[in-house]
């Protein structure tokens, strides 16, 4: 599901920054209920709007996209390889196993930083293993909801979009 994007709210979609997608996987739709002691009040719309909002600040047009499903995250993916248009991706608990994933990661070819809201490495072992990292730009992780600003941050760098 498409959970923001630049100028929804207000009908001024503005097509002159650089396309960003912000894709979330599984249960992160859940955020705000869902472990709060590990990820805080913050919800998925939340996150979308500061998204949004950080990105058009930085020269960039953000649409954020929320799946459960493995098979839909994928098609974005590829459609985002076909278009080169840079991601800035938390896989959630597909970090951790989807191979699937990866593949689809690997035929990027604008950046791709990978966020988590938490610090996988100072959680459960199953958690220090990303099977994304490896083909990511970067990895932003620790920060909770700063952690997508951050990324936007080296998004905006890395694409120049900030001096436009
Ligand atoms: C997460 C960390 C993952 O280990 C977990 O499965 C998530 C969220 C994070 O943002 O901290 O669903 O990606």
């Amino acid at each position: 599901m498409v959970v923001g994007r630049a100028g929804a709210a207000t009908g001024t979609r503005r097509l002159t920054g650089v396309l960003v997608l912000v894709l979330n996987g599984p249960n992160l739709d859940r955020l705000g209920t869902r472990e709060p002691d590990i990820y805080g009040a913050v919800t998925l719309a939340d996150i979308s709007e500061r998204c949004i909002r950080d990105g058009a600040a930085l020269g960039l047009e953000v649409e954020t996209r929320q799946t459960n499903a493995e098979a839909e995250l994928i098609g974005w993916l590829h459609d985002a390889a076909d278009s080169s248009t840079p991601v800035v991706l938390n896989p959630a608990a597909f970090t951790h196993y989807s191979y699937a994933v990866r593949d689809a990661c690997a035929m990027l070819t604008a950046p791709l930083i990978e966020v988590h809201l938490s610090n996988p490495h100072a959680r459960e072992t199953f958690r220090h293993t990303s099977v994304i990292s490896g083909v990511a730009t970067g990895t932003i992780a620790g920060f909770g909801a700063d952690s997508y600003r951050l990324a936007l941050h080296a998004v905006a760098t890395i694409v120049g979009s900030a001096q436009r």
